[in-house]
């Protein structure tokens, strides 16, 4: 029982290892967001970037407009900290952004405005509801022909592994006490809110009106140069689907 109490200890004092090295200030924050970040508690500090990139929302509308202005506007939602040159970069005020905006609110472009979208582990951080809502939005702002591209945390992949050999998921999440706690650690940690398989995430773009989404491999797109992030390759399911030229 001892050695039981030392292993759960050492995952908890690991835990918050890893979750503090996750708040810690990165080299992309905002000047604003290095500031504030020590005097917000954390459990406050998603809804309080909401709230400031609501409050300049008239400010980041105009900036949106400007970048609509581009040929072949290409969106990368949900940017973060690893924004993309030749894509408008899009996320809440702190990241480094083309223009902050709140992605559960409707998207500041016209419809049938932009060439292509981007997001990458963004969709599991907006509730179920909202990120319906929000693919019917990358949706409506396509043209026709235009291509979206989705990036999410492979649920499926870590359960099937979970309840095969494992060895996916312990070289993900190397040596936590039990399985389990590794595939909850996907669900729960990091501010997720959904979790999607291919079955799920085809659902979600069939929804919204994409005809034939398709899983595809890290680097494999019919954009002119994969947008992908190195870092999210293991851990990664794609997917991609072209907007019809009209609504089938
Ligand atoms: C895990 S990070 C992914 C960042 C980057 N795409 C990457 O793969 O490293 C999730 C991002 O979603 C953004 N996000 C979550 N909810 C959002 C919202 N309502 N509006 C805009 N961005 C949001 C967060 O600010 C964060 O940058």
């Amino acid at each position: 029982m001892a050695e039981e109490r030392d292993l759960l200890d050492s995952y908890f004092a690991a835990s918050e290892d890893r979750q503090r090295l996750l708040r810690t200030t990165k080299p992309s924050d905002a000047r604003g967001r290095v500031l504030l970040k020590p005097l917000i508690p954390v459990r406050y500090r998603g809804t309080g970037r909401v709230i400031l990139t609501d409050l300049v929302r008239p400010r980041e509308r105009r900036k949106a407009r400007l970048a609509a202005g581009q040929r072949e506007v290409r969106l990368h939602l949900g940017c973060g900290g690893e924004p993309k040159t030749g894509w408008v970069n899009i996320d809440l005020l702190g990241d480094p952004v083309d223009v902050a905006w709140n992605l559960a609110s409707p998207l500041p472009f016209d419809s049938g405005s932009v060439a292509a979208i981007f997001h990458e582990h963004l969709l599991e951080h907006l509730p179920l509801r909202a990120g319906d809502v929000f693919m019917q939005e990358c949706y409506r702002v396509l043209g026709p022909g235009g291509i979206l591209r989705v990036g999410v945390p492979d649920a499926g992949k870590l359960i099937r592994s979970y309840a095969g050999d494992q060895s996916y998921l312990n070289d993900l999440h190397p040596g936590r006490p039990t399985a389990l706690l590794a595939v909850q650690e996907l669900f729960y940690w990091h501010r997720h809110c959904a979790m999607f398989d291919a079955e799920t995430l085809g659902l979600l773009f069939r929804a919204s009106g994409f005809p034939d989404p398709r899983p595809r491999e890290f680097g494999d797109t019919d954009l002119d140069q994969a947008p992908d992030t190195e870092h999210r390759r293991a851990e990664t399911l794609y997917m991609e689907a072209r907007k019809p030229a009209s609504r089938s």
